[in-house]
């Protein structure tokens, strides 16, 4: 066909005398021609409107050159564009998400330091306690649950309180909108304390000191909860030492001042056994020196069953409400791991009660488990 119409020789004579030398087929091609013709034309005026006109002339005119960023417009579909928002508009960065949308629930990551990642997978799944068993050796903290499991570069500071301080940096920005805040973790809830057990595997007067040196990064952003020697002011980290039974160091002076708290023998409280005060009429162990009493459930109630027994159950809620009724709360340890129908019975009927804190060695069963 091109070749047909490249051979159209438009003669000074006029068109009436092309028209009747061509064929009714060649005239068909010869308007379709025209009309292609026509369309460039019509589309080379559209260019031209839209390269000259109105936003072209503000383009030449001087003045602030506009970068506002491409607008990023609804296309395609809505799952694409719930997709590239993030990317397109960089407006996803939230100040708090860390934590954003994690409930924080009564769980006690056990032996924290054995999870796959320290600290942060209990935190991950909204555990409010978690625990580092510490030696002293050679001035380091070092942690592990025996001897053997001990390495020089996982210690107290590396494990715990340098990933506290950053989550916490994270939870309490200093912004041109607020620079004095005293957030826990838990973007849920600002006023939801960590737990933090530190279980010394040696001497107190030996460990202690080291303990407490080591806290100096959250003391002095004031991010621990304190006795003043009147009241407690809550922070965002409680310590709270555990695994040794000689606290009177510690917390004999009850009018002194300090930013770490003891775990109080439970099966003991309220019993006349009960380490006294030196003052020899007021109990060593209260709820200014403790949140929390401890023990452990097999040495609390014998072997356990299925569950625990209507006897057991009374025996535990009876060192409930003794901790209780002096303001401390309550953790058992030593529950039973196995079998997970055993282990989920008595996480039920322990939360049931309620006893402050569950211990957990698994940490996704207990948060998102069907217990
Ligand atoms: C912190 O905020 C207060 C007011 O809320 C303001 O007076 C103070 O200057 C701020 N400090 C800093 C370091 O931004
Ligand atoms: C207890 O601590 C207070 C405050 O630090 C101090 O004044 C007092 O002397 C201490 N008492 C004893 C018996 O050490
Ligand atoms: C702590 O114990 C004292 C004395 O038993 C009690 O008066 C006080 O209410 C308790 N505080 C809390 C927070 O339970
Ligand atoms: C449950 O498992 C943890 C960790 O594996 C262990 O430390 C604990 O002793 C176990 N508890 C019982 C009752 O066996």
């Amino acid at each position: 066909m091109l070749a047909k119409l490249s051979s159209f020789g438009f003669s000074p004579q006029g068109r009436a005398r092309i028209r009747e030398r061509f064929s009714p087929p060649s005239y068909v091609a010869y308007l379709v021609f025209m009309m292609l013709i026509l369309a460039l034309i019509v589309q080379y005026l559209f260019a031209l409107a839209d390269g000259h006109g109105p936003h072209g002339d503000d383009e030449m005119e001087p003045g602030p050159v506009n970068e506002a960023p491409p607008k990023f417009t609804v296309s395609d579909h809505i799952g694409q564009f719930v997709q590239e928002w993030p990317e397109r508009t960089g407006l996803s960065d939230y100040p708090s998400s860390f934590t954003r949308g994690i409930e924080p629930k009564n769980i006690h990551s056990h032996n924290d330091y054995w999870q796959k990642v320290p600290l942060y997978q209990g935190l991950s799944v909204g555990a409010v306690s978690t625990e580092a068993d510490v030696w002293a050796h050679d001035g380091e903290l070092l942690v592990g649950h025996e001897r053997t499991a001990l390495d020089a570069k996982r210690t107290f500071r590396s494990l715990y309180v340098d990933p506290i301080v950053d989550v916490l940096k994270k939870q309490n920005p200093v912004t041109e909108f607020v620079n004095n805040t005293r957030c826990g973790p838990f973007d849920e809830n600002c006023f939801q304390t960590l737990y933090l057990w530190v279980d010394l595997k040696t001497g107190v007067k030996e460990t202690w000191p080291l303990v407490d040196a080591q806290l100096a990064p959250l003391r002095e952003r004031n991010w621990l909860t304190r006795w003043d020697g009147k009241t407690i002011i809550p922070g965002p980290v409680t310590v709270i030492g555990t695994g040794s039974s000689n606290w009177e160091v510690l917390i004999g002076n009850k009018t002194r001042a300090r930013d770490y708290f003891v775990d109080a023998p439970l099966l003991k409280i309220g019993t006349e056994s009960e380490q006294m005060h030196t003052d020899g009429k007021t109990p060593l162990y209260d709820n200014t020196s403790s949140p929390f009493a401890t023990t452990s459930l097999i040495t609390a109630v014998g072997s356990i069953k299925g569950e625990l027994s209507e006897k057991q159950l009374k025996k535990v809620e009876k060192l409930v409400k003794a901790a209780k009724e002096r303001g401390i709360q309550t953790r058992f340890w030593e529950t039973p791991n196995w079998s997970t129908r055993r282990r989920h019975n008595i996480w039920r009927q322990l939360a049931d009660i309620p006893v402050g804190l569950l211990n957990v060695d698994d940490l996704e069963d207990a948060a998102y488990g069907d217990w």
